[in-house]
């Protein structure tokens, strides 16, 4: 009889989904987050900034078990479905009146292919078959799959795929409070919005297709906001040069900045916008381009759009989509983004007074982020280890709290961290949100010895 116990062996697991284990979620309610070892995690980060309705909304559940009784799955080459028409129109009413067209994805990379995909049939149809270049910002973040990463600037994330991508041109994200000169605001805005020109004229203003940006910056940048007179003059370069404006509202829209899309802060007029996580709100995987009738007309006549993913405009994503639009509305919570983004924002300042490290608080309604820096004078970024963002997420989630964050450039343009609660989120719970955070942001002075105030 063998009385040795077999020694303790790792858990096996299947999965490699990332390299550090995490607790197993159990079940999730409101902004919070229960793990079977029984810890409550407060989710100030929405996932990926993506539950903006909260977990466990009892109308989108009842929805989704609503439809899916009727027929979780209808393909769209064979069926149209009620659930995808009527969500198209309630996505259609938040959008400025000219985005009225929308095809259905089922997540964010896939949309900004489909915004691509759908500019370059775009010309092609009308005419102008050289166009195919898209300019993208450095730094930004446009997905995962090889056409969003052609024209994502960030070499972390592209660097090993880089020799079968078709890179596409980049242009300086407007990162203007860095600027050290003379301007003011809105001439960086427009020095910015030159440098897109400039660009444009090097690639050979023939061969650009479209221009592509987050409107409010996501985690490549933290949140980052131009100076008005980007927004504009963006425009107007892309209209003198007959060239597409697509904004990737993937993080930023769906109301999540206080306005349904991040670009009607600044009455943006894009051709083509890019939606997801907010659409979707965790519920179902889900993502929609929408464009104007403009470029999707000519499309059609010529045969239709050449794109589509199995699971595109299925019936259950989309009622769960259309459930959580409708629960938006109820609650109002674009108007409460911007209420409560408000609050948050001033007890960020109030945290960056307190850790002078942290540099600049900026965003807009609940799409907040900071970055923070070795020294405030200078800008110096924080010593590349142990990595002050991931240390930073690390103390919080030790303490029960969930935020977002990502070194840009290894840390060249940024160490941020973004704190992007459900839209749901109570003052209450802001303060018990800012209360960690605080304590979290001593926790990483003590560490990496960053300066304090006394
Ligand atoms: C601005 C932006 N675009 C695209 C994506 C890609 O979305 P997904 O991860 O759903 O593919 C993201 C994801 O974070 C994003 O923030």
């Amino acid at each position: 009889m063998n009385l040795v116990p077999p020694a303790a062996k790792p858990a096996p697991s299947a999965l490699f989904m990332s390299p550090q284990r995490r607790p197993l979620v159990d079940r999730a309610e409101g902004i919070h987050v229960w793990t079977r070892d029984g810890r409550r995690f407060i989710d100030a980060a929405s996932g990926p900034i993506a539950v903006n309705l909260g977990y466990g909304n009892k109308a989108v559940l009842d929805a989704m078990d609503a439809q899916m009784r009727r027929t979780p799955f209808a393909y769209r080459l064979h069926f149209e479905n009620e659930a995808a028409e009527e969500l198209a129109h309630a996505i259609v009413r938040e959008m400025p009146p000219s985005l009225n067209r929308v095809y259905f994805v089922s997540g964010g990379s896939e949309s900004v292919e489909g915004c691509i995909k759908l500019a370059r049939q775009w010309a092609v149809a009308t005419g102008q078959p050289r166009r195919w270049k898209v300019i993208g910002r450095m730094p930004s973040y446009h997905g995962g799959t090889f056409g969003s990463l052609a024209v994502t600037g960030d070499g972390l994330l592209t660097d090993t795929f880089e020799v079968q991508l078709m890179r596409m041109p980049t242009v300086p994200a407007p990162v203007v409070w860095r600027d050290r000169d003379n301007l003011t605001a809105e001439q960086r805005g427009v020095r910015y919005a030159e440098m897109l020109e400039a660009k444009i004229e090097a690639e050979g203003p023939d061969e650009v297709l479209a221009f592509i940006m987050e409107p409010v910056g996501g985690a490549a940048t933290a949140a980052l906001t131009a100076p008005d007179s980007y927004y504009a003059t963006v425009r107007e370069i892309c209209d003198r040069h007959g060239i597409l404006l697509i904004h990737d509202e993937v993080m930023s829209g769906a109301g999540r900045t206080g306005r349904f899309l991040g670009g009607d802060h600044w009455n943006c007029r894009p051709d083509i916008v890019s939606l997801s996580k907010g659409i979707g709100s965790g519920y179902m995987p889900l993502g929609a381009v929408v464009a104007t009738s403009r470029i999707v007309d000519p499309v059609m006549a010529q045969g239709g759009f050449q794109h589509g993913h199995t699971y595109a405009g299925n019936p259950l994503a989309c009622a769960a989509g259309l459930a959580v639009l409708s629960e938006m509305r109820r609650m109002d919570l674009v108007s409460r983004a911007a209420e409560m983004g408000a609050l948050l924002e001033a007890e960020l300042r109030g945290l960056a007074a307190r850790f002078p490290f942290i540099a600049d608080v900026r965003g807009k309604g609940l799409l907040l982020g900071a970055e923070m820096v070795a020294d405030p004078a200078t800008l110096a970024p924080i010593a590349a280890q142990p990595g002050a963002t991931q240390r930073l997420l690390d103390h919080a989630y030790r303490r029960g709290l969930i935020i977002y964050g990502r070194r840009t450039k290894g840390g060249a343009i940024g160490d941020n961290f973004m704190v992007c609660p459900p839209l749901i989120v109570t003052r209450e719970q802001i303060d018990e949100i800012v209360g960690i955070l605080g304590d979290s942001l001593a926790a990483l002075a003590a560490e990496l010895d960053l300066p304090v105030a006394a």
